[in-house]
């Protein structure tokens, strides 16, 4: 019996002083106390998990709010909670489904016409490692919710941002990307066997590799654009994955793994601190690791895939065709993006990529 003692008292302490630093190690709340009375935010995915605790804590600061979400029933039911809880009643919710095209262009339409101003939209809204499902427009679903969705509602959004300048977009990328890679001969998972975490891998450095080339067609506007990885987040992102699928790991595991990690009030400092602080004026084309700046994987610093991934999103969802949105944004050649200069020995990737795969996002 005295033999289990000092491996349990051990095990014990450990887990009880991760459960309790876990807020300090994560990365805290957001320092700035500024107001965003008068300002418009505009959040998708804001029903549920990291995008309903943004829209609260933004609308507790006196934020007008719109609730980009696909199933009107949660997202009346989170804009009414967050209404009664901040007594701000200026959050709304719109029908937005990332994985149609159509209903994406009827969202920015509706903006464009009702709203007078966007100051702040932040591409919340994620998949993560579904079944090989597809969207309406039958791309693949974690490639055209998570970045093709958001790439062309950015793109519809941007005479609107650009007319309420200073004005940011915030782009909630993720630590998996530095395991991402983008496939240009098969992006949508149609020739190779499906990898439902390669495949949100890939996304996830596709958000990451749009942040920089629309910060770069952006210089010069006051729209500024960044990237950040949340933190390990208790939201219901994990809903495809074994964690949640089977009996044990739901039911036993799954409380354990939410005593480690952040509650979505903290996951969503990030979006806040991104969206309302003072010191984040003017920032451009970074990456956020929680609030810290940090330099992406080297592929993510890939200018020719970037500019490449611009092109290729552009004729995707048809923005080429109407010969404006994506090239009224191009940068004049000589702008050169100072993210760009970096040395990729910096980035850890194979250790980093061990820990990503052990947690999935
Ligand atoms: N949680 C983490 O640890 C973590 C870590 C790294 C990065 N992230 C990123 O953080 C973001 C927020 O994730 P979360 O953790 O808050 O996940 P979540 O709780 O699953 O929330 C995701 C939100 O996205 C919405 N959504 C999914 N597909 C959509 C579509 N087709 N159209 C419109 N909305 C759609 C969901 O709506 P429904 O409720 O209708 O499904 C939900 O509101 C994601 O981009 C994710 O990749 C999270």
């Amino acid at each position: 019996m005295s033999k289990y003692i000092l491996p349990v008292s051990v095990f014990g302490t450990v887990f009880g002083c991760a459960v309790l630093l876990k807020n300090h190690v994560t990365g805290g709340r957001c320092p700035s106390k500024a107001k965003i009375t008068g300002k418009t935010v505009v959040i998708t995915g804001a029903n549920a998990g990291i995008g309903k605790a943004t829209a609260r804590e933004l609308a507790q600061r006196g934020g007008r709010i719109i609730m980009g979400c696909r199933d009107m029933e949660k997202c009346e039911a989170a804009a009414k909670e967050i209404r009664g809880k901040t007594l701000n009643p200026h959050v709304y919710a719109c029908r937005l489904d990332l994985a149609s095209m159509k209903s994406i262009r009827e969202f920015a339409e509706k903006i464009k016409e009702q709203e007078q101003r966007v100051d702040v939209l932040i591409n919340n809204a994620g998949v993560m490692r579904c079944p090989a499902w597809k969207t309406e427009d039958g791309f693949d679903m974690q490639f055209g919710v998570n970045h093709l969705g958001h790439f062309l509602l950015t793109n519809l959004l941007l005479d609107k941002l650009k007319e309420s300048a200073p004005s940011r977009v915030i782009n909630l990328a993720s630590l998996a990307h530095i395991v991402g890679e983008i496939d240009f001969k098969d992006l949508n998972w149609e020739k190779k066997k499906f990898d439902t975490k390669r495949a949100y891998c890939q996304s996830k450095l596709a958000n990451v590799l749009f942040t920089r080339e629309l910060a770069k067609r952006l210089q010069g506007t006051g729209v500024t654009v960044n990237a950040i990885h949340p933190g390990v987040v208790a939201t219901e992102l994990g809903r495809h994955t074994g964690l949640h699928q089977s009996q044990f790991s739901s039911s036993v595991l799954s409380p354990f793994f939410s005593m480690l990690v952040k509650s979505p009030e903290l996951g969503a400092q990030p979006s806040i601190y991104l969206a309302v602080s003072e010191e984040m004026e003017g920032v451009t084309g970074q990456y956020y690791d929680v609030m810290t700046e940090k330099e992406p994987a080297p592929q993510a610093l890939d200018e020719d895939v970037a500019r490449r991934l611009w092109e290729v999103s552009s004729r995707l969802v048809g923005l080429e065709e109407e010969g404006g949105q994506s090239d009224k944004s191009k940068p004049p050649a000589e702008v050169q993006n100072k993210t760009a200069q970096t040395d990729p020995a910096q980035i850890q990737r194979q250790s980093a990529g061990a820990a990503v795969s052990a947690v999935g996002l």
